[in-house]
């Protein structure tokens, strides 16, 4: 079979042998995570939705399993979502998440045996109890990758970070050596509502004084590198004006950036002639196209603009009143609207690029 032409990914997390794609591992500062490692830290991975946190993830993964001094398991938990305040339901499917990966990674049925003894005992703490029995039984420390952590909610999150706080001080013999947890907030600046309409913030839940990290957009080099990759292999030629443009029109934000390229090499039909060159104008009607269709990247963004707080921060940037802006604005709701890629603080504060900037003065606040 013929190998299938590489393209731009607009679908979740990259795989390099399909997609044009700039090495994760060199997205954020691999030294710094490794050295977090051995000196057994819990820490945060956070960066707005579509930045490539998954990807990054399982890269390092991937990496750190081939080294072979830890086992590294990733495990995504937006599967306990549905489930809200169903604290026993919500650790049923995390644990039973961490046992899958584990079991694949370690390529062993000990993870789902292990889960099967945890289901079946009658102590309450089953998360931070399988984790226990989990690091005694192997011969390698634990690394263990939470992703999605946000989609939790209330008492399922609370009692996940408690039960991942609890087993701290048995580490790295009986619990996981580090831990990343992944979201697109710190996890510790959120206000948890419980069941009870008690507000906990996620610090005091996961109490551990743990760095926290995130992780940016590309630089004008990386935007050029990838589209690089695609004349590298197609031929295909972007005109070099074409990249102040993208960088306008996205300052790097990754989803936007292969969007962009998506839509002026594959969607945009008569530019799938390879010798057509690509010119600025193309550009522009391809950055048209996508603040037009609203793909759900877009939509989420406008979901996000009916919260009040965010409302609060962004309607005085559209209106225009000047400087003066964060003065009155309360800096948790900056902070907010910042780790969801909205806003950048820049002095004054601005929407994050012009593709947001357009989807958003067209949803009249
Ligand atoms: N290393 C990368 N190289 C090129 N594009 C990337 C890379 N990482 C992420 N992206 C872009 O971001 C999108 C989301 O990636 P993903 O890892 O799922 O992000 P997140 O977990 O932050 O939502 C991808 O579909 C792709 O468009
Ligand atoms: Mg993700």
């Amino acid at each position: 079979m013929k190998p299938v032409p590489k393209f731009f990914n607009t679908a979740g997390p990259m795989k390099p042998e399909l997609h044009y794609c700039i090495d994760p591992l060199t997205r954020f500062d691999l030294e710094e995570i490794e050295s977090l490692i051995r000196q057994n830290k819990y820490f945060i991975l956070h960066a707005p939705r579509q930045t490539g946190k998954t990807s990054c993830l399982l890269a390092l993964r991937d990496y750190i399993n081939k080294q072979g001094e830890f086992y590294a398991v990733y495990a995504n938990v937006e599967g306990g979502q549905a489930f809200r305040n169903d604290v026993k339901t919500v650790e049923s499917r995390v644990v039973g998440t961490i046992a899958e990966r584990a079991a694949m990674t370690l390529q062993s049925d000990l993870p789902r045996d292990l889960f099967h003894k945890v289901a079946a005992s009658p102590e309450q703490d089953r998360l931070a109890l399988y984790l226990k029995m989990l690091s005694e039984a192997l011969d390698k420390p634990l690394l263990l990758f939470i992703d999605e952590i946000d989609a939790l909610v209330g008492d399922s999150l609370v009692s996940v970070l408690r039960q991942l706080r609890s087993g701290y001080d048995l580490r790295p013999q009986a619990f996981p050596q580090s831990i990343i947890l992944c979201g697109v907030r710190d996890v510790r600046d959120y206000r948890i509502v419980l069941s009870n309409q008690d507000i906990v913030t996620g610090g005091s839940a996961f109490n551990i004084k743990a760095e926290s990290l995130r992780l940016g957009n590309f630089s004008r080099e990386e935007i050029h590198q990838l589209y690089m990759q695609h004349t590298a292999a197609t031929g295909q030629v972007f005109d070099e004006a074409c990249f102040p443009q993208i960088w306008e029109a996205t300052e790097g934000q990754p989803w936007l950036v292969n969007a962009l390229g998506y839509e002026v090499t594959m969607n945009m039909r008569e530019n799938r002639d390879r010798s057509v060159r690509i010119i600025p104008e193309m550009m522009y009607r391809a950055q048209e196209r996508l603040i037009y269709r609203r793909d759900t990247h877009i939509d989420i963004l406008i979901d996000k603009l009916r919260e009040e707080r965010v409302r609060n921060v962004i309607a005085p940037i559209l209106a225009n009143e000047d400087g003066e802006v964060e003065q009155h604005l309360k800096d948790d709701d900056i902070q907010y609207v910042v780790d969801m890629g909205l806003v950048v603080r820049d002095k004054p504060l601005r929407i994050a690029n012009a593709i947001y900037r357009e989807v958003i003065s067209q949803a009249n606040l």
